[in-house]
């Protein structure tokens, strides 16, 4: 429990002791029904309670006309009534003593209604109590099972907590991230933002030992909050890898998120300059987002030890691709010294190659994957390494990731950040997602993981006070 009395009431989003939904419906189909049925499915740790005008009990929850009713202490409500019927509910939630409202309702400052989000904000200052939202899809905090959404029912857990300013985005990245294995803590809709925003999140999420990495979508910064977005985001990013999508760099775009939620956007560059400033990483895509953020979840380390990453392949063409993209993003790749030659010439055939990229060639078997990848780890002047394979009749993917896993396991002592590419059919996706529910980050192309490792290479040059390998 934190000892900052504004924090506390943020945990209790993630972290209720009880949960009441003001506006369950009694119909499945309606948001606030498939909401209670979110957080029941998923089996919620603390208590939950109904609140409609018609109900005694729905889906088995005990309901009651008001959240003044309720015979117990509220700690996070979720709102899911009309615009107009807001303010009263948000009302009687501080005479309850509420910490934390979650307000789902559209129609305020993103139709227009900035008079009735203005009059919301100043009702529940009055009585303590802070709001996510409005215009959210709702909460997930995978340790404590709460998913207070209306969005999918199941979400993988993981370390990476997922904030976003697009709801629908959001949604769809729910179903998505499970069906890629990304595992999640949380994903938190931010809505019109009228009170909670990144910054408050970022408090939370750089304490919460649930969460190794924040991702986020972002349109623009609460006004007037771009100081404080600036100071306490620089803060965080030393504690936590932070990473960004910043929507809107084209000025369509820019015109575009005004009329969504009426953010300001605020100049491209400029948010170029603030991340940067911020030790914020700057994601190009949502695919990017969570590449990095699964390799950035992964590390347990971000000490930068060594002198440069190898790449370990099974395909020539492979490795000339890895290297380009090396150079593209900046990852430093080691030049390899006759000794260190002759110790990975153990690994491969005659015709192989033990430059960097050091090739198997199309022959490797998981033994031969397993002695390269025990002597890169070994190899104190190995900062990390990048194992890629092709698919070949003769190496099943699924047995060269078992391998993967039990080296990594074996010979991993120093902690070394190390992805994979599993590039060819069904089978190597198969082979990926197994790779990535135990935590090690895989990808389809050498392109993504390099990019994802160079991200890990940035954020720890960052966090180390470095400005590259010495
Ligand atoms: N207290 C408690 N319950 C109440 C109250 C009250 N004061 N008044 C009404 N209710 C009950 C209703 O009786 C109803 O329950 P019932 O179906 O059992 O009768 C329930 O609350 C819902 O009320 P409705 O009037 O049926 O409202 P409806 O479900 O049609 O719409 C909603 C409410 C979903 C909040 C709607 O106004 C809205 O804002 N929808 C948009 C939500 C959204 O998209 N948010 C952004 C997500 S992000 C994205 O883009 C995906």
């Amino acid at each position: 429990m934190s000892s900052d009395p504004e924090l506390e009431k943020i945990e209790k989003l993630f972290k209720p002791r009880t949960i009441a939904v003001i506006g369950a419906s009694r119909n499945i189909a309606k948001v606030g029904g498939t909401l209670l049925k979110n957080i029941l499915a998923n089996g919620f740790e603390g208590k939950v309670y109904a609140v409609n005008p018609e109900a005694k009990e729905i889906m088995g929850v005990p309901s009651y006309p008001s959240v003044l009713d309720i015979p117990d202490e509220i700690d996070h409500a979720v709102i899911t009534v009309p615009a107009d019927k807001v303010p009263e509910v948000v009302e009687e939630t501080g005479k309850k003593g509420v910490k934390v409202v979650s307000i789902i309702t559209s129609g305020f400052k993103e139709t227009g209604r900035a008079d009735l989000e203005e009059k919301i904000v100043e009702i529940a200052k009055k009585h303590g109590v802070r709001i996510l939202g409005p215009n959210i899809f709702g909460v997930v905090y995978t340790p404590t099972n709460l998913n207070a959404t209306f969005g999918p029912e199941k979400v993988l857990k993981g370390k990476i907590a997922f904030l976003t300013q697009s709801g629908a985005l959001g949604i769809a990245l729910m179903a998505w991230t499970a069906m890629e294995g990304i595992g999640l803590s949380s994903i938190v809709s931010l809505g019109n933002m009228a009170d909670i925003d990144p910054i408050d999140l970022g408090k939370f999420f750089e304490k919460d030992d649930n969460t190794k990495v924040i991702a986020m979508y972002l349109e623009g910064i609460s006004s007037g909050r771009g100081q404080q977005f600036l100071s306490e985001f620089r803060k965080i990013s030393k504690s936590k890898p932070v990473i960004a999508l910043k929507a809107g760099r084209s000025e369509r775009g820019t015109k575009a998120i005004s009329s969504h939620t009426g953010s300001l956007a605020g100049s491209d560059s400029m948010y170029d300059s603030a991340f940067k400033q911020a030790g914020i990483l700057r994601a190009n895509d949502v695919e990017q987002l969570f590449d990095w953020a699964k390799m950035l979840a992964s590390v347990d380390s971000f000490d930068l030890k060594g002198k440069g990453f190898v790449i370990i392949t099974n395909g020539g063409g492979m490795g000339v691709m890895a290297t380009d993209a090396a150079e593209a993003n900046g990852l430093p790749l080691l030049e390899m010294t006759d000794d260190l030659k002759q110790q990975f010439r153990k690994s491969m055939p005659w015709f192989g190659s033990p430059n960097n990229p050091i090739d198997l060639t199309g022959q490797a078997s998981a033994n031969s994957y397993e002695s390269a990848i025990k002597t890169a780890l070994e190899n104190d002047v190995i900062t990390g390494a990048v194992v890629m394979y092709c698919e070949v009749g003769f190496l099943d993917p699924i047995e060269l990731a078992r391998k993967i896993s039990y080296s990594l396991k074996t010979y991993n002592i120093k902690k070394k950040p190390v992805n994979v590419v599993m590039l060819g059919g069904e089978k190597t996706r198969e082979a990926a997602r197994m790779l990535d529910r135990e935590g090690i980050p895989s990808y389809s192309i050498p392109e993504r993981a390099v990019s994802s490792m160079a991200a890990f290479y940035r954020y720890a040059l960052f966090r180390t006070g470095k400005s590259s390998l010495q």
